[in-house]
């Protein structure tokens, strides 16, 4: 007998190079009834619910265990659509849009009024993204609706990178979950404040400050309250303050030449290991051959950035699989996504690096 207030939620494998009408029809018409609907990004996965509607956001902070202050993206498949939701559209988020949508930057502006604070967690303003992928995109079109939606995880858990790791965290809790297979970057989009003085990276992401002011023609700075380990300074998206990505073990980053770090875990594997701990590794293929500790998890080539970002998220959830009282990774400050990877890497590790 199923317990009252559980849902059966469906699970339909869906090729984003072919995408099945049928399937997205009845995906669609679940979001335009004020049902959830989790999708797939290039980014990471969605949890999906009408923007403009307050009870579809309630659902989406319900089902995820989510602080109701926390904002969500809206969703939007045309530019136009940015029309409905910025109370007016600034010259900048024309020239980003050109250059980097659709795509995984997600734009910040002052919110008009048919979007309910309850999509905004009571902010005057909005964050708005156009995802890269096909089965978002005909989700969008379908539904007749903008999108709210957050990673489609539950609360302070890693983001999803495969319709996998969504069902372990919403299954009977969702309407639906649409499998596209794995994401293509597997980190959530860079945020850029457009409501500010100076354009501000609220969160970094596959697109850089670099990028953006490229693209700009003027000067894009950082929050400062990302890049602060203490609580000297609040981060201004609200989704930055929470400890998140944490796994349950403890973790430690080690820094340094990678001679030096690898000798360092290994004699802090030992340690732990004589304290009658398991310890788990995060390894590059240059390097996991020689750790000694009960578990290596390789992440990819260090070269490879790209895949450095694919299976970040995926390795941390494992680490909770495997029952691990203590993790050791090696450092990623790879040249041009290293910033995203390290700030999601940092929070993991609640900030405890080692430099050798
Ligand atoms: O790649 C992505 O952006 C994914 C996919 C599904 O599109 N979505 C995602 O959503 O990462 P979420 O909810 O997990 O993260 C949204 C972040 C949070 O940190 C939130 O606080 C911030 O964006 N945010 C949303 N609206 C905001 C606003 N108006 N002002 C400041 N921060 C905002
Ligand atoms: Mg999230």
């Amino acid at each position: 007998m199923k317990s009252v207030g559980v849902m059966e939620t469906i699970i339909e494998k869906v090729d984003p190079r072919q995408i099945d009408e049928h399937i997205m029809e009845q995906a669609g018409q679940l979001i335009a009834e004020g049902e959830l609907v989790a999708f797939p990004t290039e980014t990471v996965y969605g949890l999906g619910g009408d923007a403009l509607h307050p009870e579809a956001a309630k659902k989406i902070y319900a089902a995820k265990g989510r602080p109701s202050d926390n904002p969500l993206i809206v969703h939007i498949a045309e530019f136009s659509d940015m029309e409905r939701v910025a109370k007016t559209i600034p010259e900048q988020a024309k020239k980003l849009a050109d250059a980097f949508w659709p795509g995984p930057l997600t734009m910040i502006v002052w919110k008009s009024d048919a979007v309910p604070s309850a999509t905004t967690g009571g902010m005057d303003t909005v964050a708005v993204r156009m995802p890269n992928h096909p089965v978002a995109l005909d989700l969008i079109r379908k539904s007749g609706c903008l999108i709210a939606a957050p990673s489609a995880n539950t609360s302070g858990r890693p983001s999803p990178t495969e319709a996998q790791h969504v069902a372990e965290d919403l299954s009977g809790r969702i309407a639906m979950i649409l499998d596209g297979g794995p994401v293509g970057i597997g980190i959530e989009s860079t945020i850029i404040d457009l409501t500010e003085d100076k354009p501000m990276v609220l969160r970094p992401g596959y697109i850089t400050p670099e990028m953006l002011s490229e693209v700009l023609g003027e000067e894009v700075v950082i929050d400062p309250g990302i890049i602060a380990a203490d609580d000297t300074r609040k981060p201004k998206a609200p989704g930055m303050k929470y400890k998140h990505y944490a796994p349950k073990a403890d973790m430690v980053i080690v820094d340094g030449a990678q001679d030096a770090v690898v000798a360092k875990i290994n004699e802090l594997t030992a340690a732990r290991q004589a304290e009658g701990k398991k310890v788990a590794v995060i390894a590059t293929e240059e390097t996991k051959e020689q750790y000694d500790a009960d578990v290596i998890l390789c992440i990819g080539k260090r070269a490879d950035e790209d895949a450095i970002a694919q299976h970040l998220y995926k390795i941390l959830r494992e680490c909770d699989e495997l029952n691990v009282g203590e993790i050791y990774s090696e450092c990623f400050q790879t040249p041009r996504i290293g910033q995203a990877i390290m700030n999601r890497l940092l929070k993991a590790a609640g900030h405890t690096v080692i430099h050798v």
